[in-house]
């Protein structure tokens, strides 16, 4: 990666791995996982940020098993997160091994508040911590980055001499977190500047901006930076993240682009240069978006900018009447842009499994012979059902494979009687992790209440559901329906996403996607307190976070 003076373009670092998955509900296997890591590359981002390998075994296998397949020759740098600690940055080294290009990102907090009540250390403690351990990374690759975090609230001048202590000893990139998101945009720019002004040796890294959205100003802050001198933007796939979510990738790319003449000289080029400002290839990013929508169960507000459905919807007349006579009335991108309308009918009933193969390739989706074949059985379904099967069509199959693949429990049957004069009843049947079928029945107030009174006899993994919701994949009575829910447990939130063109067995196998997330975190848990019981467990600690 060249430094600071050598960059003329902006490299997006994607966080939605890491950062991202912090948030509430938003936990993803090891297979999700990998499947948003090939879509990232796919969509061209400079780095990918795995996650944090020595907070979990399931980390670490992400982290590495990412490495290997999608930090190849032409790949995106695979980064993992590690605290300023020698046995973090040893576990995220070893986990990033397989990846051709790979980067330790090390952190510590610099702000008085985090260093007295958080981490009880001075500040002369904490700058040679730091140095310290940026010295020990580097020992593993060349590419460091070092965060201080709060460095949104931290003292400047110390914030300058710490930057200063952790490129000497060896950091390339230097990432400057607004923690909580409490910074305006002029004062972030201002931030930056005085960073670039103060910090001798700034030149020799590359400056980056990371901050979270409580007071919805970090996309905003983060083009602020651009101006004043940061090089590399971290940010997440729809803006989720912890609280208020980061910085949203679609938001800061799609300003870049749209905004270029304005941002442009910032960037040392001509005004009128049309040279892309990012690695990004723009007619990914719908696509990337529903995916880790899906996946992660965090739904995209309607009118989210660039990737809400409302995003590029003329309802009113005015507006309507404007577009109709030119786009560019009330348009000021095109959604093709983003691969909004890139969802051609491609498949139909007469379609066989050799053209159902290679439009999954061209999707991106590389399954397996076991997974190729369930997806087919699945397409042939819902051929039967529906005239004309588009590509959104065969990504929310695909897709809902992939969840269902892990699942600890299965959904065997569910049927339903219901009407305006029946009393709605549900019976399942699930098979067990043990190979079992247990099949239950119960009523409800209506035919998904009755189905989750079912499964809950079944399963008896105490819960309450707290948000529940049905979207269509395309439009038509047939169109595939989409639900998404989420439920507490104790003060964990879980997802479950499923696609089908019966909403009930989607509501159903929905469920039970979030219930099986659940029982795997119970049976984790359990197995931490059987190992610490008999004395097992190695020396991980328990679970770390970083926001
Ligand atoms: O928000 C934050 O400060 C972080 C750091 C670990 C970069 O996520
Ligand atoms: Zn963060």
């Amino acid at each position: 990666m060249s430094t600071q003076s050598q960059i003329d373009r902006i490299i997006i670092f994607d966080t939605t791995l890491r950062d991202g998955e912090q948030s509430p509900g938003a936990t993803l296997n090891v297979d999700e996982k990998l499947t948003i890591a090939r879509q990232l590359a796919r969509l061209g981002v400079d780095v990918i940020e795995a996650g944090f390998p020595y907070s979990s075994p399931g980390d670490f296998e992400a982290v590495q098993k990412i490495a290997q397949t999608v930090g190849t020759e032409q790949g995106p740098i695979i980064c993992g997160l590690a605290r300023a600690t020698r046995q973090d940055i040893q576990t995220a080294a070893e986990a990033l091994k397989p990846a051709v290009r790979s980067r330790i990102h090390t952190f510590i907090a610099t702000s008085d508040i985090h260093l007295e009540y958080k981490l009880r250390k001075t500040r002369k403690e904490v700058l040679s911590i730091a140095e310290e351990m940026v010295a020990y990374a580097k020992t593993f690759m060349d590419d460091i980055e070092f965060s201080p975090e709060d460095a949104g609230r931290s003292d400047p001048e110390f914030l300058y001499e710490m930057l200063e202590r952790a490129i000497a000893a060896g950091a390339t990139t230097i990432n400057i977190p607004d923690t909580v998101g409490y910074l305006t945009p002029a004062e972030f720019g201002d931030l930056i500047r005085g960073i670039k002004e103060n910090v001798p040796n700034i030149d020799q890294a590359v400056i980056s901006v990371h901050g979270h959205n409580d007071l919805g100003l970090a996309v905003a802050n983060f083009l602020e930076a651009v101006k004043n001198g940061a090089r590399q933007l971290e940010c997440t796939v729809n803006g989720i993240g912890e609280r208020a979510g980061n910085a949203a990738m679609e938001e800061l790319v799609m300003a870049l682009h749209v905004r270029r003449q304005y941002y442009n000289p910032f960037l040392g080029r001509p005004v009128d240069s049309e040279a892309p400002l990012t690695n990004i290839d723009t007619r990914q990013i719908y696509k990337t978006s529903r995916l880790v929508s899906n996946l992660t169960g965090m739904l995209v507000q309607p009118n989210k900018a660039i990737v809400g459905t409302n995003a590029f919807a003329h309802e009113s007349g005015i507006h309507q009447d404007g577009v109709l006579k030119n786009k560019l009335t009330y348009e000021i991108m095109d959604a093709q842009l983003i691969g909004l309308t890139d969802n051609q009918i491609v498949l139909g009933k007469l379609s066989g499994r050799n053209a159902f193969r290679s439009r999954l390739k061209e999707l991106g989706f590389d399954l397996s012979e076991q997974d190729l074949n369930k997806a087919f059985l699945r397409f042939k379904e819902l051929a039967d059902k529906k005239k004309e099967i588009t590509d959104w069509d065969l990504e929310a199959i695909v897709n809902d494979e992939i969840q269902q693949s892990t699942d600890l429990f299965k959904l065997e049957l569910v049927q339903v009687s219901c009407g305006d004069h029946a009393c709605p009843t549900a019976t399942v049947t699930l098979r067990t992790p043990d190979g079992q079928e247990l099949t239950d029945a119960a009523t409800g107030t209506g035919p998904v209440d009755a189905v989750y009174k079912a499964i809950n006899r079944v399963m008896n993994v105490p819960n309450q559901l707290i948000e529940f919701s049905v979207q269509s994949v395309t439009a038509g009575i047939d169109a595939i329906g989409e639900v998404t829910i989420r439920l507490r447990h104790d003060d964990r939130i879980f997802s479950g996403h499923s696609a089908n063109t019966d909403i009930i067995v989607a509501s159903a196998q929905a469920y039970i996607n979030a219930l099986n997330r659940l029982y795997a975190a119970l049976q984790l848990k359990d197995d931490r307190i059987n190992a610490q019981h008999s004395n097992l467990e190695t020396a991980r600690p328990a679970p770390a976070t970083a926001s």
